[in-house]
C-alpha cells in the first residue's frame, strides 16, 4: 500500500439547463431518459481539492469549512468508491469543497459540485481522463453535474448505457452573451431532492408524451444556439420548462415548486418579451426563476425583477468555461 499523499484540486461552474434532465433510464447508473441542453454559469464557482490520504481510516468531506456527514457524506463515500474501482486503489480520502455562491440559494450546487470533485478525484487517483470520461464520471455524481465538465453551451448525449451516457459542448461560452438573471425567491432546501423527483416522473401519465417530443425540442435548442436566435430559444426553453413541471405536478407523489412569486416573473418576463425586451424564464426543481437574456438587457431585467414583491436577492451570471485543474499550490 502506498504511502504517499496524492492531491489534485479543480473549479467548476454549475450550469441552467434550457431542455431540462427529468427522469432516467437507469436510475442507479444516471443514465437519463432523454437528452437535456444548459449553459454553464460563469462567475459562480465551486472548488474541490481531493487528497488521498494513507493515514486516513475513513474518508472525509468539509464543505465550506464545516466537517458534513450523513447522506452528503455517504453519496460522496459511493462515488469516491467507483474512482477507487476505476484507478485500482484503496486510499481513503479528504475532500475540501467550497461554493462561492450563496448554499440555498436556488442554484444546483451539485452540478458543480460533482464535476469539480470528478475532475479533482480523478487527477488525485492518477487516472489519466479525456473529457468525456470525466463528463460520465461526473454523471455517476449528479446527472447534470455531467453538463458542468466541457464549456459554455452543452448537450448532455442520454445514451443507452453508462459508456455511451456524457456531454458535449456545442459552442464555447464566448459564442452568445446570455446572461442567467437568478431570481431567488426561498433559500430553503427543496423537500424533494432531484434524485427522488427522477424516480418520480415515470409515474407521470404526462412523462410519455414529453419524451416522445423531447427530440424534436432538442434539435430547435441546439439550433437556436448555433444561429443565436433569441426568439426561438425563448419558445422552445419556456415550453420544455412548463413541460417538466407539468410531469412533476401529476406524479405519483405531487411536486409543485412554484410559489406566488414564481408565476408573477413568468407573467412578467410574457409581459417584458412583447413590450421589445428579450428575456424568457426557466425553472428548476424549486421556486427560483432564471431570466435569461442578451448582456445588455442584463441590468434593466435584474433590477425590474428586484421589484418584485418576494424576491429575496438577484443573482447574474454569464456563460461560463469548463472544469479545469487548478494548480497544487493554490488556494481554495
Ligand atoms: O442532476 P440532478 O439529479 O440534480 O437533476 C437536475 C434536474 C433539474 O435541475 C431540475 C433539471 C436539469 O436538467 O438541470
Amino acid at each position: 500500500m502506498s504511502t504517499e499523499l496524492k492531491s489534485a484540486a479543480a473549479v467548476s461552474h454549475p450550469n441552467i439547463a434550457f431542455i431540462k434532465y427529468w427522469g432516467n433510464r437507469d436510475h442507479h447508473l444516471r443514465i437519463p431518459a432523454s437528452g437535456s441542453i444548459s449553459m454553464n454559469l460563469g462567475r459562480l464557482e465551486t472548488r474541490t481539492r481531493v487528497t488521498f490520504n494513507p493515514a486516513l481510516t475513513a474518508d472525509r468531506l468539509i464543505l465550506n469549512g464545516e466537517p458534513t456527514s450523513g447522506k452528503q457524506l455517504q453519496r460522496v463515500q459511493t462515488f469516491l468508491d467507483h474512482v477507487r474501482r476505476l484507478a485500482g486503489i484503496d486510499l481513503y480520502a479528504e475532500v475540501e469543497s467550497k461554493n462561492d455562491f450563496p448554499t440555498g440559494a436556488g442554484i444546483a450546487s451539485s452540478a458543480s459540485a460533482f464535476s469539480a470533485l470528478a475532475l479533482a478525484a480523478a487527477a488525485a487517483a492518477g487516472l489519466q481522463l479525456s473529457e468525456a470520461e470525466l463528463s460520465r464520471l461526473a454523471r455517476r455524481g449528479s446527472g447534470s453535474a455531467c453538463r458542468s465538465v466541457p464549456g459554455g453551451f452543452v448537450e448532455w448525449l442520454a445514451g443507452e448505457d453508462d459508456q455511451s451516457s456524457y456531454a458535449v459542448s456545442i459552442a464555447p461560452a464566448d459564442h452568445w452573451d446570455l446572461v442567467d438573471i437568478v431570481a431567488v425567491i426561498s433559500q430553503v432546501h427543496k423537500p424533494t431532492g432531484s434524485t427522488e423527483g427522477h424516480a418520480l416522473a415515470e409515474t407521470s401519465p404526462l412523462q410519455k408524451a414529453r419524451l416522445k417530443s423531447a427530440p424534436a425540442r432538442l434539435e430547435q435548442c441546439r439550433t437556436a444556439i448555433l444561429r443565436r436566435d433569441f426568439e426561438a430559444l425563448a419558445e422552445v426553453s419556456e415550453l420544455d420548462c412548463n413541460l417538466m413541471h407539468a410531469v412533476m405536478m401529476t406524479g405519483a407523489r405531487r411536486l409543485l415548486y412554484w410559489q406566488p412569486a414564481t408565476i408573477e416573473l413568468m407573467h412578467a418576463a410574457g409581459e417584458w418579451r412583447r413590450s421589445g425586451i428579450p428575456v424568457f424564464y426557466t425553472i428548476d426543481a424549486g421556486p427560483n426563476v432564471h431570466l435569461i437574456c442578451p448582456a445588455a438587457e442584463a441590468d434593466r431585467v435584474a433590477a425590474a425583477a428586484a421589484q418584485i414583491q418576494g424576491i429575496k436577492e438577484v443573482l447574474q451570471a454569464p456563460a461560463g468555461s469548463a472544469a479545469h485543474l487548478l494548480a497544487e499550490e493554490v488556494n481554495l
